[in-house]
């Protein structure tokens, strides 16, 4: 077996260590980020004169005719490809000859794998923005349907004051708007190129990194050829973002499960966006949002994986660092996946408004603005929550129509007793940013305008 190493090497590898070193299985992902970052490398060669004219086109269509085999599925690998940058060189030599032999000049695989994660991770990164931006689209559209529609709003899952079931919705798609913000971020302090870093400290050949960089549409290049191989800080932050991106829907997937429930009501499941049980016929299960809030266990898991990989690892490249590939692979593929499930589920699934409604205004949720009412009258606050919390006791324990008690109590009276009349408590949530009529209008403006601007970022 021939490596590309074998000058140096008397035998051939043993075959546990190619068994337990390839990465190709896995990095072959990387083939078109690959291709890419040799044709930059090749055309800087052939601009520093270390290529003619002629090889420089040899060599590119080589790489074209690679790309060809790799998309028809006719490229042959050789037991030797330990990884995609080797199999592609190997051919791309068996293609080109002499002028194949020199489009490694000046790299190292490991600025070479660097730029090609980089490249990878700024597209696919971008995926998941416009995945999450479809996602923000259903939950506004979703939350300009469903109109004044009330909902209890829960502290310690207990219903604590009603609000809009729009403001409960948009509450999810801020979360979104901040992780596109996140992910945005991130894309920005990656597009670095390590292009031209070598093996860890650069050439001595005369090329020119930052032309490279342009030529591959980055917007920086590498400081330190020592720091450009061995970072995967953008690595570790995308994962990161994905991982709380995950969080963020496990929580909307969690409260869906709850909603579905027989005890809730307030969700109806579409068929095509649930199963059914093999043994129970009645069975209708949310597996979309369960699967969604058990695979963000892996995208934490893929995070903290890495973080322990890089931990003390000592300049510059190591082979630890190979293991960057398939946590991040894994993340992208697993939120992909699960914004797509997750935004049919919820373009799909029917609000029983009649059920929120029945459950928003139970007349204690009107304790809170009863309360406010006497503040507006001038008595102080921690007495009016005890004036209410007695009624309110008293309705419980007796049984007595809390209406009728604050209609015969001295301190709030007949006055009062339209706060607990149904759909008012909903309708005092005035302040900004509160879950009444009045800012939710607002906010629904303010979160329209914000998916515009996310789109035009993404
Ligand atoms: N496949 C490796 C990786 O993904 C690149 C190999 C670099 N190997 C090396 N011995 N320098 O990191």
């Amino acid at each position: 077996m021939s490596t590309l190493w074998h000058g140096r090497f008397e035998g051939g590898p043993a075959e546990e260590l190619m068994a337990f070193t390839v990465s190709l299985p896995f990095d072959s992902r990387l083939a078109a980020d690959d291709l890419t970052g040799s044709r930059a490398h090749v055309r800087g060669l052939a601009r520093a004169g270390i290529l003619t004219e002629d090889e420089c086109a040899s060599v590119l269509s080589a790489l074209d005719a690679v790309e060809v085999e790799l998309r028809d599925e006719t490229f042959v690998f050789v037991p030797s490809d330990e990884d995609i940058h080797t199999a592609v060189e190997r051919r791309v030599t068996e293609i080109a000859g002499h002028a194949g032999a020199k489009l490694h000049t000046g790299r190292s695989r490991n600025d070479q794998v660097a730029t090609d994660l980089r490249l990878f991770t700024k597209r696919e990164l971008g995926v998941v923005i416009d995945k999450v931006i479809s996602m923000q689209k259903v939950l506004l559209l979703r939350a300009q349907e469903v109109g004044e529609a009330a909902v209890p709003g829960y502290t310690h899952m207990q219903r604590a004051q009603p609000v809009l079931l729009a403001h409960h919705l948009l509450a999810h798609g801020w979360a979104l708007s901040r992780d596109i913000d996140r992910l945005v971020d991130a894309r920005r302090r990656l597009d670095v190129s390590p292009l031209g870093a070598g093996a860890l400290a650069g050439s001595s050949l005369p090329l020119d990194p930052a032309a490279t960089a342009a030529d591959l549409g980055f917007a920086g290049v590498f400081e330190n050829s020592l720091d450009a191989v061995s970072d995967r800080d953008f690595v570790a932050e995308s994962l990161f973002d994905l991982a709380l991106l995950g969080v963020h829907l496990s929580r909307l997937a969690e409260e869906i499960i709850l909603w579905s429930t027989d005890e809730f009501g307030f969700l109806g499941l579409a068929d095509a966006y649930s199963t059914g049980s093999s043994m129970l016929p009645q069975k209708k299960n949310p597996d979309i949002a369960e699967l969604t809030r058990g695979k963000t266990g892996r995208l934490i898991g893929n995070l903290t994986g890495l973080l322990a990989t890089l931990k003390a690892l000592p300049l510059a490249y190591n082979r630890d660092l190979q293991e960057d590939k398939e946590p991040l692979f894994d993340s992208l593929d697993t939120v992909v996946l699960a914004l797509g499930a997750m935004t049919g589920l919820l373009a799909s699934s029917t609000f029983r408004l009649d059920a929120m409604a029945e459950a928003a205004n139970a007349p204690t949720a009107a304790a809170t603005d009863l309360a406010e009412w006497l503040v507006a009258n001038g008595t102080p606050f921690r007495d009016a929550h005890a004036i209410v919390g007695a009624l309110v006791r008293r309705s419980l324990d007796e049984g007595i129509a809390l209406r009728d008690l604050v209609s015969a109590s001295p301190e709030l009276g007949p006055d009062a007793v339209f706060l607990v009349d149904p759909g008012v408590a909903v309708t005092r949530r005035t302040t900004p940013g509160g879950g009444g009529p009045q800012p939710v209008a607002a906010q629904l403006a303010a979160f329209s305008a914000q998916v515009d601007r996310d789109s035009a970022r993404a």
